[in-house]
């Protein structure tokens, strides 16, 4: 594994047992991409694959050399008005007005493991010799500008982590207008690309076309990665699905504003980009100053999308997510919001944490609605103190005493925001992003408050760092309930207005940073009026995100179903609701609830004291089952197996690393009527071990399961232990276990 380099030839080759990419210095001095795929052979060079010839009437030529056109190469990190028309990686102006640069060749270096970024989330090595790094130096001489991309490749994993760095060496200043994380020229483009698009209730769907000519993208500019659009895409063969064929995954280690797209010209070839969306952002720098971008995370994949899947989850369970909470085991949790909303006391609090603590449950948290005077949406956040009204003896008094119950107690907060009802707002008006010289927007009756400036990160770091020290809390839930609008740093110079967005995203991180290095071993979950921040860059501070505000037990199915494609069940929050559903009004089983919710960091979100006697032995052995197997849900390997998008039925299960169990999960959306045959192919396990089938009287070898299938229509085939549970919205979980 490593990089391969040929400084004659000026190629280097990062590869590893599994995929390879090649990239060459060329002729002009800019850097062409050869290759990305599955792992080829080593040569001194490959001049072959450097196809020079244009095709068009006029394309605009290197000097000197008529077949050299940028405009049908396929580069690495591409300008702005140098001949190629297609979109650029970057944009830089210059003081004069010009907008043309261009970065040539100047060295290398490799460094072993992977450094770190400075104020940015990415992902990291444990030992030095799990990954390698190539930095290739290139140099604008007439803006005295230099450019670093960044390379990474994984000894063990089909990944190539990207990003790109700028300095300014000299005395006048200019503007980086873009700055893509990653730019990939493709050779073609029989492709359909994926992206996980949705709305706050049904975040992250799936969602499939074919490339077509022109540019195809996603992208937020909502100052958050959204609900809308995920920061991922995926180009898949045609011929690919879940299990086999080539898949390409780009994935961006960011949590704000950003674009994806894949653009198609008209000779067929296509370039990929994702970086930070160029809308608003334009970031000056000075003589010295340099630019980081965040970085987007390539996988390639020739075992189709669960294949590609199955790397983000590994390196995200093991290389993003980081500190004490990142392998143990999580705690299982009840959550006061759907219970009670903001109408809570000690008592009430006092009692659902005492019913749960009965039925097993380890941690309770409390929701929205225990500071300042807020009963309802319109008033007191940003001001971080208890309501003695409704919690007399402060967050301290009732965290002792759920502590006494036996249980942990965590708290939420919504630390970015501040109401216009409110004690900060009254003191600090020109702490929001807003407009001082017209009225600005409301989200939920809230502004945002200005992260870019550190007084502001470090007031609202103070207040929390207060309540942790003084509390016995073990988990934050970290919210943020609305958009940026009025996009604009009171009291700061033009400049820094372009920047702000990025500054907003870096503030953040550096609460996030400080709070997880001064208190370890709280668990911190994510969450933005349900999973509008679900992403890498938040889930290197936050193990563990809620995924999404609607809790029908059935929705979950679809929301699980698109996240899974690149986050690993670990990182989903998933919480057992009441019934009539609040989002939905759905009546989904109380079963199949928790079989859904067990996928992920599982927990409660209801009134326990409600449930009946039966309902109440129920939840105790989903309790019971979710602690005897969560390390097993969350560390074995995921296979999406059939879509709820496409399907009546959806299925997935997770196979434990050594393959001798799995655990298989059906969920059906409508009863069907005198139902055709069908058949359920599995995956992941040994082809020549036989396994158990919990739900029938029969033992299968593993390749029978996997290329006949598991009889589904089960009612007519008569082969099944007991009747398989029939209705609507109902679950199967069947264990499959290898004998002897
Ligand atoms: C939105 C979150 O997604 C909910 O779970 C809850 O915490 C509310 N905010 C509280 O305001």
């Amino acid at each position: 594994m490593g990089i391969i380099i040929h400084e004659e030839t000026g190629v280097f080759h990062l590869c590893n047992d599994k995929i390879s990419y090649i990239i060459k210095k060329m002729p002009d001095g800019h850097m062409g991409q050869l290759y990305y795929g599955s792992r080829v052979r080593d040569r001194e060079d490959f001049p072959h694959l450097l196809e020079l010839a244009h095709r068009d009437m006029a394309p605009c030529v290197f000097p000197g050399d008529t077949t050299f056109s940028l405009e049908h190469l396929k580069q690495e990190y591409p300008a702005f008005g140098t001949g190629d028309m297609r979109y650029p990686a970057y944009e830089i102006s210059r003081e004069n007005g010009s907008r043309i640069t261009s970065f040539c060749y100047r060295g290398f270096r490799v460094i072993p493991g992977k450094p770190a970024l400075p104020g940015l989330p990415a992902v990291y090595v444990e030992e030095d010799r799990e990954a390698v790094t190539l930095e290739i130096r290139l140099e604008d001489p007439v803006i005295c500008g230099e450019l670093t991309l960044l390379y990474t490749i994984f000894e063990e994993l089909p990944v190539i982590i990207r990003s790109a760095r700028f300095q300014n060496g000299g005395e006048i200043p200019w503007k980086l207008e873009r700055a893509m994380s990653v730019s990939l020229d493709l050779p073609d483009c029989k492709y359909e690309m994926l992206d996980l698009a949705g709305a706050s209730l049904r975040e992250r769907y799936v969602d499939f076309h074919r490339l077509h000519p022109g540019v195809q993208s996603i992208h937020s500019m909502r100052g958050h990665s959204s609900h809308q659009f995920n920061p991922f895409l995926a180009l898949k063969r045609e011929n690919a699905d879940e299990h086999s064929g080539e898949v390409i995954g780009v994935s961006l280690v960011y949590s704000g504003n950003f674009l994806a797209q894949a653009e198609v010209d008209t000779m067929g070839t296509v370039r990929v980009m994702a970086g930070i969306h160029p809308e608003g952002f334009c970031w000056p720098l000075q003589k010295g100053e340099e630019f980081q971008t965040p970085e987007a995370v390539l996988v390639y994949s020739d075992e189709g999308l669960n294949g590609m899947s199955q790397v983000y989850h590994r390196l995200y369970r093991k290389r993003l997510a980081r500190g004490y909470w990142r392998d143990r085991e999580r705690p299982i949790l009840v959550n006061n919001w759907e219970a009670t909303y903001m109408k809570f006391n000690e008592e009430s609090i006092y009692a659902i944490a005492k019913k749960a603590k009965e039925l097993g449950i380890e941690l309770f948290v409390l929701d929205d609605g225990w500071f300042g005077k807020r009963d309802d949406d319109t008033s007191s956040l940003g001001d971080w103190t208890p309501d003695l009204d409704k919690l007399p003896g402060g967050i301290e008094g009732i965290a002792r005493s759920v502590t006494e119950l036996g249980m942990q107690f965590g708290l939420w907060f919504e630390p970015e925001m501040v109401s216009p009802k409110s004690d900060l707002y009254e003191a600090h008006p020109d702490w929001i992003l807003g407009n001082d010289d017209r009225e600005n927007c409301l989200g939920r009756h809230q502004y945002v408050l200005d992260f870019s400036k550190d007084e502001v990160v470090d007031y609202i770091g103070d207040r929390m760092e207060e309540i942790l020290k003084t509390s016995p809390i073990t988990y934050i839930k970290w919210d943020m309930n609305r958009s940026i609008s009025d996009l604009f740093s009171v009291g700061k110079g033009k400049e820094y207005q372009g920047t702000v967005y990025h500054r907003q995203i870096l503030g953040i991180y550096r609460l996030y940073d400080r709070l997880t290095k001064t208190f370890p071993q709280v668990l911190f979950e994510s969450c933005a009026s349900g999973g509008g921040r679900f992403d890498p860059g938040i889930l290197y501070y936050a193990p563990q995100g809620w995924l999404s505000d609607d809790t029908d037990g059935m929705e979950r199915v679809k929301i699980q179903y698109g996240t899974s494609y690149v986050y690993p069940v670990s990182s989903m929050g998933n919480h057992v609701s009441a019934v009539p559903n609040h989002q939905t009004f759905r009546k989904v089983p109380l079963a199949t609830r928790a079989a859904c919710a067990c996928f992920g960091a599982f927990g409660y979100e209801l009134d326990l004291g409600l449930l009946t006697e039966e309902e109440q032995k129920e939840v105790k052995e989903q309790v019971r089952f979710v602690k005897k197997h969560r390390k097993f849900l969350h560390t074995g390997t995921f296979y999406r197996l059939r879509s709820p998008f496409e399907e009546n039925e959806a299925a997935w299960m997770v196979v434990s690393p050594d393959r001798n169990e799995a655990l298989l999960a059906v969920f059906r959306f409508r009863q069907p009527v005198n139902r055709g045959y069908d058949r359920l192919k599995l995956a992941g396990l040994s082809p020549d071990r036989e396994y158990e089938i919990s739900d029938r009287d029969y033992r299968c070898f593993g390749d029978e399961l996997m290329n006949v299938g598991l009889i589904l229509s089960d009612r007519a085939s008569g082969v099944l232990k007991a009747e398989a549970v029939q209705g609507d919205d109902t679950a199967r979980l069947i264990w499959v276990r290898a004998v002897g």
